[in-house]
């Protein structure tokens, strides 16, 4: 079946992998890539795969509600995959309506876009079922406790319902059915675009999926994120901001698994279902970070733990939630998905990638990107 999928924020972290891996896979395919290119959007993301026929890229912004309704029917659009937003939770906290204009009403903008296209045509665009895919994030959910019933330290053995033993830092996950709680402006106004996805299908037979992944980690992560700012910093021996006590727990997953996990439920996902994606894979912030150091040090032939005196405690962000953990044993067992990697292998090729790739973040890292670092982490 031919196809013509709009991925909105492709130029961005996790879009580009999307974008790529759909152009690569889908020859018959036609892939448009929709990013305003903010700061997090890059074009250098995706210089491997520019020149493919099936592709085009298209600078508009998701707001723009005329543009985006010409696109749709210039290119006879049947799929979309929403990823822009704006996805860092810092910021949000310093400019929350940035992010309610983007995540909230550049949500609705494609809702209203799709919606007028497709609804004249019974949710069909020739022979093609229509699709509206929304990518979300476990921070919906709020956060989880660290405790267990018996008593015993954490990290302990806990059986998800998937029926797979692995580490964990609480007896509770964040399931499909676990209600919204989000806690800071960037996950509020996640929140908020997912009751509106959900809308469009309760209301008007939209043929939506909404799914809400854990911690991505990969190349091409713009360094304001935790792992390839460390990384940056490692490298160059600056200090390393820690939140709080650095005990804060995340679940982290490799950012081609999450690509692959996309492909799948675009394509066979239920309509109007949700699916968690995530590796059952849980790490405090500072026992990442002291992989990290190991690692960096290790590649640069420095002694090994040699850079640990750069761990710099800061205060804490405002509202840090304290754990995520997202169970995903129904993707797992109803679409047969899997992580590929482990945490290991995973962290050694993103720590090498960017090692290898200094010429990509120093072009992130240039213009205003030293004034934001220093206007972020001022006073803490
Ligand atoms: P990112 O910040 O790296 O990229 C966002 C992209 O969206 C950029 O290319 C940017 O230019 C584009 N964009 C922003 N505003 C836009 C607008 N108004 N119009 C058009 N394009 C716009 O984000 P990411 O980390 O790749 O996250 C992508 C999506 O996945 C987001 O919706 C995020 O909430 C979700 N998510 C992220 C993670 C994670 O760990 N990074 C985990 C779960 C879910
Ligand atoms: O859980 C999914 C979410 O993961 C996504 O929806 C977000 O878009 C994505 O940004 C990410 O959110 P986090 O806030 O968890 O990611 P971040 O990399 O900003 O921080 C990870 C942890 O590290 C968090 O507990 C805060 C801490 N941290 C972060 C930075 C940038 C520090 O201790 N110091 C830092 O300088």
């Amino acid at each position: 079946m031919k196809r013509s999928i709009v991925v909105t924020g492709g130029a961005g972290f996790i879009g580009s992998h999307v974008v790529r891996l759909l152009v690569n896979k889908y020859p018959e395919y036609r892939i448009i890539n929709l990013d305003k290119l903010t700061y997090a959007g890059n074009l250098a993301n995706l210089k491997d795969i520019e020149d493919k026929p099936n592709y085009r890229f298209v600078k508009a912004d998701i707001c723009d509600f005329e543009t985006v309704c010409a696109l749709l029917q210039e290119e006879k659009v049947d799929g979309i995959i929403h990823l822009a937003a704006e996805s860092h939770v810092d910021r949000s906290i310093k400019d929350p309506f940035t992010f309610a204009r983007t995540n909230v009403m550049g949500t609705l903008s494609l809702l209203q876009a799709a919606k007028l296209y497709w609804e004249p045509q019974g949710w069909k665009v020739g022979d093609v079922p229509c699709r509206f895919y929304h990518i979300s994030t476990d921070e919906v959910y709020g956060a989880l406790q660290m405790t267990d019933p018996e008593g015993i330290e954490p990290p302990f053995t806990t059986k998800a319902s998937s029926g797979k033993h692995h580490l964990a830092y609480g007896s509770e996950f964040f399931t499909e059915g676990t209600k919204y709680q989000p806690h800071s402006p960037y996950s509020a106004a996640k929140a908020s675009s997912d009751h509106f996805v959900r809308a469009f299908h309760d209301t008007y037979g939209m043929p939506t999926v909404v799914t809400n992944c854990s911690n991505n980690y990969g190349p091409y992560q713009f360094p304001e994120k935790l792992i390839p700012l460390f990384i940056n910093n490692i490298r160059h021996r600056k200090p390393l901001p820690v939140y709080g006590k650095g005990e804060n727990v995340r679940d982290w997953l490799y950012v081609e698994d999450h690509a692959r996990a996309i492909d799948l439920i675009f394509h066979e996902g239920k309509v109007a279902d949700t699916y968690n994606i995530g590796g059952f894979n849980e790490w405090k912030n500072i026992d990442i970070i002291r992989v990290l150091i190991n690692t960096v040090d290790r590649l640069l032939g420095r002694p090994e733990g040699a850079d640990m005196d750069l761990i710099t405690y800061v205060t804490d962000r405002a509202g840090h939630d304290l754990r995520y953990a997202i169970d995903s044993s129904k993707l797992q067992r109803e679409l047969g998905w899997e992580p590929s990697l482990q945490f290991e292998e995973g962290i050694e090729k993103t720590v090498r990638w960017y090692l290898d790739n200094q010429a990509w973040m120093d072009n992130v890292t240039s213009g205003d990107y030293q004034k934001y670092y220093e206007e972020m982490y001022k006073g803490r």
